[in-house]
């Protein structure tokens, strides 16, 4: 009989709302909560009042440097993901850092190469990839079934849904970006991912801040408080993109944060040259058109899935680490996917198409 595997011991940094979701997730996925750290006194007081056996420390390089851990989690505000995933993995942790993957290609670039020179595994946060939705049209992607996706679109719509107004989320210098980076990359990433995740070559984009005056924003109810007055509003409300494949594909991007029209939930579209998918996130099946086989006739048909039949991120970290499973969601592709953020802000900046080096 083949011996049980020892649980993960894992370290999260940062204990704000997502850090206390990978602390649940983790538990649930059967992994041994070991250590948090977070320089906020609150933060650890909270976490140590619902989890007592958590090893809490104030500083990330304390937590590693006490060692016993396994892997690391990287859930802190976007500035402090590259030196905080770079520290762990040079520690010898695996790491599953959330998303944007970094605040700009290059850190991306070094995360990767860490990872790569150590052989840990670097997971991020962009699970919208592992939702079954995303899982089912690549499988049809990668079967041929779409024949070749030249073309897809991707959206998320809110009319006014700006998190945390004043606070990081909106401080360019510790998020690097607003709505594009916040959920314009879930939206973009796993429609990108979709396609079968082509090289990104070109990209023509603008951003626009026009809602981000806090004294007239009219606040609507966000799961991270309403605004704090003071504080900086110095990054994008919305984004519009095209970008260019280089196997000759191409996608439409449309993001809001806040925008002067109705609520859409994000979608995403893959449109090949023998069938193209359309979907709605949250939906339990997408349409798919295209010539049947039986006449050619056009045909609309509805694809259902099995939602149970796909990982969580937890448990598909763990099993990445545990048994050498492919990463679904690896940093090498994420590092591509900042490329195209970078140049999203560049070519919005400089009013012209950016081209993006392989
Ligand atoms: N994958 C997702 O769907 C998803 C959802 C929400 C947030 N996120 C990402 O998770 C990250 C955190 O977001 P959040 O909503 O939890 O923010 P948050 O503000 O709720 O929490 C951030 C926490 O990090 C701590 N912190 C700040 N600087 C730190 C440092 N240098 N070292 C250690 N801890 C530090 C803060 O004290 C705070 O407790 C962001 O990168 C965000 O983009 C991902």
């Amino acid at each position: 009989m083949k011996a049980a595997k020892k649980p993960l011991r894992v370290g999260v940094v940062g204990l704000g709302a997502i850090g206390q979701i990978h602390i649940n997730g983790f538990r649930g996925a059967g992994a041994m909560r070991a250590a948090a750290a977070d320089p906020a006194k609150s933060a650890r007081e909270k976490t140590q009042a619902e989890y007592p056996d958590i090893k809490l420390y104030e500083t990330p390089e304390a937590m590693l440097a006490a060692g016993g851990l396994d892997a690391v989690v990287v859930a802190t505000p976007n500035k402090f993901h590259a030196p905080n995933s770079i520290a762990a993995i040079e520690a010898g942790c695996h790491v599953l850092c959330e998303k944007p993957i970094a605040t700009c290609k290059a850190d991306a670039d070094k995360m990767v190469a860490a990872a790569k020179k150590a052989g840990k595994v670097l997971m991020i946060g962009t699970q919208c990839r592992l939702m079954p939705v995303s899982q089912k049209v690549r499988q049809l992607t990668d079967a041929g079934y779409f024949g070749n996706i030249y073309f897809a679109r991707a959206s998320i719509v809110r009319q006014r849904g700006i998190p945390g107004m004043g606070g990081w989320f909106t401080t360019r210098s510790v998020a690097g970006g607003g709505a594009i980076y916040d959920i314009g990359i879930h939206t973009y990433d796993h429609v990108w991912y979709c396609m079968g995740c082509p090289d990104p070559v070109a990209v023509s984009a603008a951003v626009y801040a026009r809602h981000m005056d806090m004294n007239s924003y009219v606040f609507a109810e966000m799961w991270a408080g309403p605004p704090k007055k003071g504080g900086a509003c110095d990054v994008d409300d919305s984004g519009f993109a095209l970008i260019r494949y280089a196997n000759g594909a191409s996608m439409i991007l449309e993001v809001t944060w806040a925008a002067n029209r109705p609520d859409e939930p994000m979608k995403g579209m893959v449109v090949g040259d023998k069938k193209g998918a359309s979907w709605e996130v949250g939906k339990d099946s997408f349409t798919v058109v295209g010539q049947n086989d039986r006449g050619g006739l056009i045909e609309e048909s509805t694809v259902s899935f099995d939602k149970s039949a796909y990982p969580d991120r937890w448990r598909h970290f763990i099993d990445c680490v545990q048994n050498g499973t492919p990463c679904l969601v690896p940093g090498r592709e994420l590092a591509k996917v900042q490329a195209v953020l970078d140049a999203i802000y560049e070519s919005s900046a400089r009013g012209g198409e950016v081209k993006i080096k392989p």
